[in-house]
């Protein structure tokens, strides 16, 4: 039987005894010595790895509508994107009339999707794609132009179900001061109880550490609050995400916000380490730009297979920044097949060198590697003790190594 036609007793009860099926598979190739606390997760069946798509927010803040999502819809095909593994196109805040109707159901903005948002989701759908929607788990939402889902948490995800949206993310304004996990764990509920299968997305800011009670709620939850389009707030975003790492896991990743990758404010090698970090850190890839008239560097950034591979790996563990010297890094984890996923950043305004020691990232140093440099598409046979690399100011190497 599938199981979302399971009974809502059944499906209540199937919540609250899964546990992560990864938890055990913490640890399996004996590298990086963590021990993670198990988890109890939504059982959706969805997030088994880090959700991709795409979101209209970072690049059209107020512009979203039909057209654009359409169009959208119709790049990501085009541009094999899809085929990489972007999957969700995502609709932000303001899709929504300010009032809802006489029965108190929420209303697509007749200006902006005039067609409605359930002939949006069949032609998302008859691209082979899937579709997000936005709410609030408050009175209104952030842009204040449309009503929050607050004490209208089961009509509002039925309404989504009837519409068969596919994901919500769901924001944080306008609460009342009500506890997060009361406000998610309704709407949580809801979306479950429609039988419809729908990745939640908690946009809870990281206010009150979701990460430690948001796995048995969400699929993803925001760790920080908005990510702008510059290194300073992009590495900063990669930091306090940082500290979740061990809570992260098939089922429910932790979100250092969506990509800014190619909306031009960073410099290509810093947009290079963004991409490489959210990979590394198994974070939600939500493309930000506007991905119908894509550079060339920006598609060479966002399509290379080999770190998004390690994005998605099965495993599912969030590798961590593991050692630091002033503005110098080593950020690592561990892969499927006692692989070891390596970042190399030079977070200085200089050139400098940056060294992983075997010590740093769990490696004994009888071993010998085969390092994959991921962005220049090149192996080199027979490592042993160390990886560096030169580095210019704000710029990354990305490496996977296999264990001869
Ligand atoms: C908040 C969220 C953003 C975006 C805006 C929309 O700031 O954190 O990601 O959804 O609201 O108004």
């Amino acid at each position: 039987m599938d199981c979302f036609s399971l009974s809502l007793p059944l499906f209540l009860l199937v919540l609250s005894t899964v546990s992560a099926g990864a938890a055990s598979g913490i640890n399996q190739n004996g590298k990086l010595g963590e021990s993670r606390p198990r988890r109890d997760l939504l059982d959706n069946g969805l997030g088994r790895t880090p959700q991709m798509g795409w979101n209209n927010y970072n690049h059209f803040p107020t512009q979203l509508n039909e057209e654009l999502i359409r169009q959208t819809a119709d790049a990501m095909v085009s541009t094999g994107l899809a085929a990489l593994g972007y999957e969700y196109i995502n609709l932000d805040d303001r899709w929504a009339e300010q009032n809802r109707d006489s029965q108190g159901n929420l209303v697509p903005n007749a200006t902006r999707f005039p067609s409605g948002i359930k002939a949006l989701a069949d032609y998302v759908h008859s691209k082979g794609l899937k579709i997000g929607i936005y709410g609030d788990a408050g009175t209104l939402t952030c842009a204040k132009t449309m009503p929050g889902s607050l004490g209208y948490e089961e009509q509002d995800a039925n309404t989504f179900a009837s519409w068969e949206i596919d994901y919500l993310k769901y924001d944080n304004c306008h609460n009342d001061g009500i506890r997060p996990q009361e406000r998610y764990g309704k709407m949580s509920k809801a979306l479950l109880a429609t039988g419809r299968p729908i990745f939640f997305s908690l946009c809870e800011w990281g206010d009150a550490n979701p990460a430690t009670w948001a796995p048995s709620i969400g699929n993803s939850w925001r760790t920080t609050g908005d990510i702008k389009d510059t290194w300073g707030s992009m590495i900063s975003k990669a930091d306090l995400n940082d500290m979740w790492a061990s809570y992260a896991g098939p089922g429910g990743w932790n979100d250092p916000d969506m990509l800014e990758v190619g909306n031009g404010n960073m410099t290509t090698e810093e947009y290079r380490c963004h991409f490489s970090l959210w990979s590394l850190a198994k974070a939600p890839l939500i493309l930000g730009c506007d991905i119908r008239s894509v550079d060339n560097d920006t598609f060479e950034l966002v399509s290379n297979k080999e770190v998004i591979a390690v994005n998605q790996d099965v495993l599912g563990i969030q590798g961590k920044k593991v050692n630091r010297t002033g503005d110098l890094e080593v950020w690592s984890g561990p892969l499927s097949g006692n692989r070891v996923a390596v970042v190399l950043i030079n977070r200085g305004l200089s050139t400098a060198t940056v060294t992983a020691e075997w010590s740093d990232i769990g490696l004994n140093s009888s071993v010998i590697v085969d390092a994959r440099d991921l962005w220049q598409h090149s192996t080199t046979t027979t490592i042993q003790y160390q990886v560096n690399a030169t580095l210019d100011s704000h710029a990354c190497k990305m490496y996977v190594l296999t264990p001869q």
